[in-house]
């Protein structure tokens, strides 16, 4: 199996169970028309952090990495009617195209996007939250969890996105995303108000992971 296997799998699989969306097709359209990276989460994963946020009848959700909003629309909607979503994303320009994607899905008053270093922000966020998701630099993902777990109520989800990174995460010796992938890892281990695992995945956007965690009743 290789790459192409994997890109026409998540093909079928999404044909399969997700009708074409415009909103979110709009949404990756316009952020590589505005040149942003196309690293945004694949359409079954967003689909799947959708289904997550509504199994814990989310209310507040907390976002760190919003790039032009994908996967940030697909956690609006899982919201409830009077829920609300708070983004973090360092770049300005990413910022921008993501609130005109947000407010094209109809999502603008549910959406918050704030411009800053996801660690200077992360203290100013209300709390409590019901679900985060971390997607920016890898390397303060142990920052991340630490303020995503302080804003958690009990019950609430964390997901990690990107903790295989190609198989890179086995490497004690590896660059600064993956030691703050290990550096998250050992302090997830450690914390006793939490149970979680990770799994690897292969698809649209090769190979990679994510980590589910869970903070204790
Ligand atoms: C993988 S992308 C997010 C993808 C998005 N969650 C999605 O799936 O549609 C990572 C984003 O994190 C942002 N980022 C990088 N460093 C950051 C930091 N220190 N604080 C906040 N955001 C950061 C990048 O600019 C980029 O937009």
């Amino acid at each position: 199996m290789s790459g192409k296997d994997w890109s026409r799998v998540d093909g079928y699989l999404v044909s399969a169970l997700q009708p074409p969306d415009p909103a979110l097709d709009a949404a990756l359209v316009d952020s590589d028309a505005a040149g942003l990276p196309q690293i945004a989460v694949a359409a079954n994963q967003g689909k799947m952090l959708m289904l997550l946020a509504q199994s814990v009848g989310a209310r507040r959700i907390l976002e760190i990495g919003t790039l032009g909003g994908y996967s940030t629309i697909w956690l609006a909607r899982a919201l409830t009617a009077d829920g609300k979503l708070v983004s973090l994303e360092y770049e300005a320009k990413h910022a921008e195209v993501a609130r005109r994607n947000i407010a094209r899905a109809g999502l603008a008053e549910r959406v918050e996007v704030r411009v800053g270093r996801g660690v200077d922000l992360l203290p100013g966020v209300e709390g409590p939250i019901d679900f985060a998701f971390i997607d920016a630099d890898k390397a303060s993902n142990p920052e991340y969890f630490e303020g995503a777990l302080r804003l958690s109520r009990p019950g609430a989800l964390i997901v990690v996105d990107n903790v295989v990174r190609g198989g890179g995460v086995t490497d004690p010796a590896g660059d600064a995303n993956i030691r703050g992938i290990r550096r998250m890892f050992e302090l997830i281990a450690a914390e006793p108000r939490v149970e979680a695992t990770a799994v690897q995945t292969v698809g649209a956007k090769g190979w990679d992971g994510f980590c589910l965690i869970r903070v204790k009743d």
